[in-house]
């Protein structure tokens, strides 16, 4: 499903395809990552190992050596020197997706149940123009849950934003537009894109980061939308 939409040089691996334990991924977690996690409940430290043990299944796929992803400012994975990446886990579902950095700048996916955002999230989360068009998609096709796939296409963006500005993205700070090009039957999918209203000012020497771009999709009981940026000299390829 994440694999989905994504392009085919980003490798995404979901713990199931792992072949670990929860025990078996908690112990295999690097010492500083362990530490970073150790006072947190036991499902918080399963879902930070499972996530990482899909991250060192993604280096291996991307023929280069496991090396540990620690817990970086305001959360932020820190990848080893070549690659970019991005972690989510929601309710059955943990995952990495990796990247060389020289074909991607940035990466950012996120994955939820597909539901119902809680009553007043949409309006706390959404620019008035995106709450109009998701109230105005959720009349016409009832069976996708438009407020979640928006909820999702911010959380990327932001997975995607952070390491590249080191500064925080407000719910408002981007405008997003879901493009739909396939719904049948509950599933869905399409483009997305996240206009950045704020200082786009990027710290990585790259252009700034006025438009991001991915896909989502709705499928399997999940929402997954990805953010896939890249380098100046490749933006002419498709995420
Ligand atoms: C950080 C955030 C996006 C995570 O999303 P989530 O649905 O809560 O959780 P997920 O399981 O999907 O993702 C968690 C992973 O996000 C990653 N993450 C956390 N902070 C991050 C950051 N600053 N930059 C990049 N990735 C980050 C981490 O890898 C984390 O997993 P880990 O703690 O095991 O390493 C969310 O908690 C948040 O703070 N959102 C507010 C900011 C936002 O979304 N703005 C919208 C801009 S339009």
């Amino acid at each position: 499903m994440i694999r989905d939409v994504l392009p085919d040089d980003v490798v995404a691996v979901t713990f199931d395809e792992v072949g670990l334990s929860d025990a078996d991924a908690l112990a295999a977690l690097h010492p500083v990552g362990a530490d970073q996690i150790g006072g947190a409940v036991e499902s918080r430290r399963i879902e930070f190992a499972a996530a990482r043990a899909c991250a060192r299944e993604a280096m291996h796929r991307l023929g280069l050596p496991a090396a540990p992803v620690v817990r970086g400012g305001r959360g932020m994975p820190v990848w080893p020197a070549g690659v970019v990446g991005t972690l989510t886990h929601t309710d059955g579902l943990r995952a990495a997706a990796l990247a060389r950095a020289d074909a991607v700048r940035s990466l950012g996916v996120d994955v939820e149940p597909h539901g119902p955002l809680p009553e007043g999230v949409l309006d706390a989360v959404a620019l008035p123009e995106e709450s109009a068009w998701v109230r105005a998609a959720l009349g016409e096709e009832p069976d996708v849950r438009w407020d979640r796939v928006l909820f999702t296409a911010k959380e990327a963006t932001y997975k995607a934003w952070f390491p590249l500005t080191r500064r925080w993205l407000g719910f408002a700070d981007a405008r997003i537009t879901l493009v739909p090009t396939r719904v049948a039957g509950g599933a869905a999918e399409g483009e997305l894109r996240s206009r950045i209203l704020i200082d786009p000012h990027a710290v990585d020497g790259g252009p700034d980061l006025l438009d991001l771009r991915g896909r989502w999709a709705v499928r399997d009981g999940y929402v997954v939308s990805a953010i896939v940026l890249r380098p100046a000299r490749v933006d002419s390829v498709e995420p």
